[in-house]
């Protein structure tokens, strides 16, 4: 199938949403207007708390109050902790006559309804509101819920027939949604996928406890196997109707898909928090596992949809209160990544040292920046990492060096990961300790102890005064279109052990969706370099791919040099560079190939809204080039 049916068979899928990038021929064309996902109260990344992480399935409405007076008491609400979610556990089944969704008022005593064969959260969610908190609920996208399929022993799942443990969201969206939000006044919901991965054929709960199987699937072991344009249809068709539902805007979706179905292209499309992982546990190595699934994909999320690498677990097990410096580490780095800011954690439980990690003012306006850009890694391997934030004050970053491992190490930052002058001084505040350290010009040498981050807020002076490198706003870049023609599994570079299986899983650890545009590197993760020259600063996107800049009349002037990356796997077809202004051309490259010298593109942008960066390739090639906006910026003069 040529490149443009495959596009628009999958656009078909998508149905009317008036904000999904719809070009009736070409997504290569511009659209002229920003096509991420803007619907949802999501402008700066979701906090709260959730109940799954604290109490699995053993929610109930002494629990959920406590939290919320917990959350009220200690400042965390005032803090920015306002969101207060229910999880799995909630439900008691699916009233067959009229298929309203019947509450479990045995846990959730105000729940019920006097004199009515009703059942309703909304004497919970006024309660919610009265003390100036908001409400989230719990669904699945398909008919059966995770719960069912992995907590057999839990008191609290769905009763009664096959149809009345149909509890999901399946061939009732419409009517749950109206119930959830119009009904019951909730303001969030967290839709998960195992309705369409744990009841598939063969699977326990199939075999030995009479659900019915239902595709699409997600098939974790194998994205070949894995229906993405019809998951893709159902996750978009909800985010419609979360939207027609919400006339007030004031709802969150939050689209759980553990990273699977090529989730990581399409979700910032739909969701307003988008899974990159399956789930954490209470274990450093789990939580790096989850944490690098969205430490690599800055360009995927910006203001209105933010990576989710899953809830905190600051409180519990290896992040207690007798390990301070992992749940440090931990809450640095949701900061960082801007994830949703969700405390898994029995508040009742909550010691000094904890609620003051929880309540960092500095870190929490470093993620609750207006800017919304998700921290670069600057320098990564194995053992440390060097993450770059960019605020809304183009002098202002935040830095996090972060130890991954149990030895201690030396991490040298410089000006230059901070996209700073080389020759000017560069002042640190540390935002742990609160010290403001002497300043430094050029580099400075740090020593992080075992599984320590240091985190700092960095005032200098920029290398690029007059304006911002494409790589370091990426809350400003739509990756519209990536030009990944066939996801490859995430090469991950923490292999988590599953906490299904543990080490006898006989299959390997493997993660959707491979790839996609980067920040100062090619989509393979090496250092951009086009014939021979390299390039510290850059986009690394493959051919047959269009970026959307949100420049928002504020520069004048768009440059870079670009040419296919000498990494490149395809080697043969030539590719053109196109830059456009609010729909229209403005510049576009001579055809480039492989071991050609970069060539410099400079376009007058006249203060457009939003520009397009296109990269097209003569024909379609099996495998895009490796192509770079190398030294991309947007200028002011
Ligand atoms: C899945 C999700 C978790 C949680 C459980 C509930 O595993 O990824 O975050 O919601 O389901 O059963």
């Amino acid at each position: 199938m040529k490149y443009w049916t495959r596009a628009l068979a999958a656009a078909a899928l998508l149905g009317a949403s008036p904000l999904v990038a719809q070009s009736p021929s070409d997504p290569l064309e511009p659209a002229g207007r920003w096509t991420a996902n803007m619907r949802g109260a999501a402008a700066t990344p979701p906090m709260g708390w959730n109940s799954w992480n604290a109490f699995r399935t053993l929610i109930n409405e002494e629990r959920l109050m406590g939290t919320a007076r917990a959350l009220v008491d200690t400042g965390l609400a005032s803090a920015g902790y306002r969101y207060v979610n229910i999880d799995d556990g909630w439900w008691l089944k699916r009233r067959q006559s009229d298929k309203r969704m019947l509450i479990r008022t045995n846990i959730f005593p105000s729940a019920a309804v006097k004199g009515s064969r009703h059942s309703s959260f909304r004497p919970i969610t006024d309660r919610l509101h009265a003390m100036g908190l908001k409400a989230g609920i719990y669904s699945d996208i398909g008919y059966n819920s995770c719960s069912q399929a992995y907590d057999p022993q839990s008191p609290n799942l769905p009763e009664g027939t096959r149809a009345e443990r149909q509890i999901g969201l399946r061939d009732n969206m419409e009517r749950d949604i109206d119930l959830y939000f119009r009904e019951w006044g909730f303001d969030y919901i967290k839709v998960d996928a195992c309705g369409l991965h744990a009841f598939r054929p063969g699977t326990p709960p199939v075999e030995q406890r009479d659900f019915g199987v239902l595709g699409p699937f997600v098939d974790k072991a194998s994205l070949n196997r894995t229906d993405i344009a019809g998951i893709r249809a159902m996750y978009a068709e909800l985010g419609d109707v979360l939207a027609r539902t919400n006339p007030d805007n004031d709802y969150i979706y939050s689209i759980c898909l553990w990273g699977d179905a090529n989730v990581r292209e399409w979700g910032k499309n739909h969701g307003n928090a988008v899974r990159t992982s399956d789930d954490i546990l209470p274990k450093w190595t789990r939580m790096l596992y989850t944490f690098d699934t969205a430490a690599h994909r800055p360009l995927y999320a910006q203001p209105g949809s933010w990576n989710d690498p899953d809830m905190l677990e600051i409180g519990n097990g290896e992040f207690d209160a007798d390990h301070l410096t992992e749940a440090r580490s931990h809450f640095s780095l949701w900061a960082m990544v801007n994830a949703p800011l969700l405390i898994g954690f029995d508040l009742s439980k909550l010691t000094p040292e904890l609620l003051e990690i929880l309540k960092n003012e500095d870190l929490i306006r470093a993620h609750q920046d207006p800017s919304g850009h998700q921290a670069i890694i600057a320098y990564g391997s194995q053992d440390v990492q060097t993450l770059v934030k960019s605020t809304s004050d183009p002098a202002r970053k935040i830095v996090a060096l972060f130890n991954r491992g149990n030895g201690t190490h030396e991490v040298t930052l410089l000006a230059d990961h901070l996209k700073f002058a080389n020759g000017a001084p560069i002042a640190l505040r540390d935002l742990w300790s609160k010290a403001r350290l002497a300043p430094f010009t050029g580099e400075r040498k740090f020593t992080l102890k075992p599984r320590e981050t240091l985190v700092f807020e960095a005032i200098g002076t920029r290398a690029l005064a007059n304006g911002v490198y494409v790589s370091e706003v990426p809350g400003m870049v739509n990756v519209a279109v990536d030009g990944v023609v066939r996801p490859e599994p995430d090469p991950m570079p923490h292999l988590g052990i599953s906490p299904w299986n543990g080490t006898r899983d006989s299959a390997r650890p493997v993660h959707g969706g491979r790839g996609g545009a980067q920040t100062d590197q090619t989509v393979y993760g090496e250092g951009i370099q086009i014939a021979g020259s390299g390039h510290r600063t850059g986009v690394g996107v493959l051919a047959n791919s269009r970026l959307e800049l949100n420049a928002d009349g504020k520069y004048r002037r768009f440059t870079a040099e670009v040419g296919v990356d000498d990494n490149s796997r395809q080697l043969d077809m030539p590719v053109t560079f196109l830059v456009y202004g609010d729909g229209k051309l403005l510049t576009q490259s001579a055809p480039a190939k492989f071991g050609d010298k970069a060539q410099r593109l400079s376009a007058d942008i006249g203060g457009a809204k939003i520009v397009e960066l296109v990269v097209r390739q003569a024909e379609e090639p099996k495998l895009p080039a490796s192509v770079a906006w190398a030294d991309a910026a947007l200028l002011t003069d």
